[in-house]
Parts: structure tokens; C-alpha cells; sequence
């Protein structure tokens, strides 16, 4: 019984070795959790559920085929959009939505989107729409702060942008 505490130590060297690598299957280092990342888009509702808002869960790709600008051609819609473009939009888009506003140079990875530029000329109004309203990427969520008939404004006057 002398190698006893030889091989104790050993083995529990070896335990502990296979605990810093996270091999085992008890050591959780809680890399592994079934939060969503960040970068795996908008959670679908299960099917059947009933929005509380009365507006539809939709990913962008779903509201570009389906949404359609009600407030196109509307000239007090597009007036509106310009205030609310440069109260929401213009701090990170610029005013001319170039993606240069104040706090851009604060996005590192991915800075705001060129909104003139060929990509987003190429959205629909429906995409933005939605983009307005669930952001994308590294930009977040807007939906909270304007109604969807703002949202749409928005779109109006960020179309004027684009001209
Ligand atoms: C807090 C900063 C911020 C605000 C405020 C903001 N955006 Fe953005 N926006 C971004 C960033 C950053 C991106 C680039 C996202 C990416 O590529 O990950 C972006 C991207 C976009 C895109 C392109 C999306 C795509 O998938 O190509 C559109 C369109 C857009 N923004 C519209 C708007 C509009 C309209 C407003 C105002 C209602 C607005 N944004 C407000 C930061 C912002």
C-alpha cells in the first residue's frame, strides 16, 4: 500500500488536467447554454401564437415579401420621416444617412450601413421596414420607440435620401 498515495496524486493531477480543458462531461465551463447568440437573428414564435401587439413576428426576409409602404407618395408622411430620421437615424447614419454619424467611429466591427448605397437601395421597403423595427446585425432594435406608421415615415423619407 505504499504507491498508494503516488497514484492518488497522479490521478487526481490528471483530473485536474482534464478539468482545465473542460473534457469532462460534469465540468460546465457554460460555454454550452441554449441562450440564442446575438448573431442567430429573431426567434420565430411557435406556430399558432398570437402576437400581443397585434403585429406579426416576422423575420426581414419574410416582411420584405409581404409589407408594402401604405404611406408612399405622402408628402406629410415623408415631412415626418425627415424628423424622426434625424432624431432616431442620424446619430449613427448621418444626416445625409452616409453611415457617418457622431457616435459611427464607435462601431468597430461593423459600422452603420452607407443607407445611399447600392445594398440598401437594393432593399425593399418592407426590409427596412422591419430593420427599423428589429434591427440587424449590430444595430439594434427601434420598434420601441417608433409606431409602425413612423416606421414607414422613415422609410418615405430615407427613400428621399437615396434620390
Ligand atoms: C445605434 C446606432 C444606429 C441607429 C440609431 C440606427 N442604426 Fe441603422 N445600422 C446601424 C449599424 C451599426 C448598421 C450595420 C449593421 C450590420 O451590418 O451589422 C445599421 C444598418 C442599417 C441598415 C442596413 C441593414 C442591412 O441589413 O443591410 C438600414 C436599412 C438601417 N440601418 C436603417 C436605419 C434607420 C432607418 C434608422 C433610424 C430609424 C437606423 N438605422 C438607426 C446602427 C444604427
Amino acid at each position: 500500500m505504499k504507491r498508494t498515495p503516488a497514484l492518488l496524486i497522479s490521478l487526481l493531477a490528471v483530473l485536474a488536467m482534464a478539468g482545465c480543458s473542460g473534457s469532462l462531461p460534469w465540468t460546465s465551463d457554460m460555454v454550452e447554454t441554449p441562450a440564442r447568440h446575438a448573431d442567430e437573428g429573431l426567434l420565430m414564435p411557435p406556430a399558432g401564437s398570437l402576437s400581443t401587439t397585434g403585429e406579426v413576428t416576422q423575420s426581414r426576409f419574410q416582411a420584405a415579401m409581404s409589407l408594402r409602404n401604405p404611406l408612399s407618395g405622402d408628402p406629410a408622411a415623408l415631412a415626418s420621416g425627415e424628423g424622426l430620421f434625424q432624431i432616431y437615424c442620424e446619430p449613427c447614419h448621418g444626416a445625409a444617412g452616409q453611415g457617418d454619424g457622431t457616435v459611427a467611429s464607435y462601431f468597430t466591427m461593423r459600422p452603420p450601413a452607407d443607407l445611399t448605397g447600392a445594398r440598401v437601395r437594393a432593399q425593399s421597403d418592407g426590409y427596412i421596414y422591419a430593420t427599423i423595427r428589429d434591427g440587424g446585425g449590430s444595430m439594434p432594435p427601434l420598434g420601441g420607440s417608433l409606431a409602425p406608421h413612423e416606421r414607414w415615415a422613415v422609410v418615405e423619407y430615407l427613400r428621399s435620401l437615396q434620390q
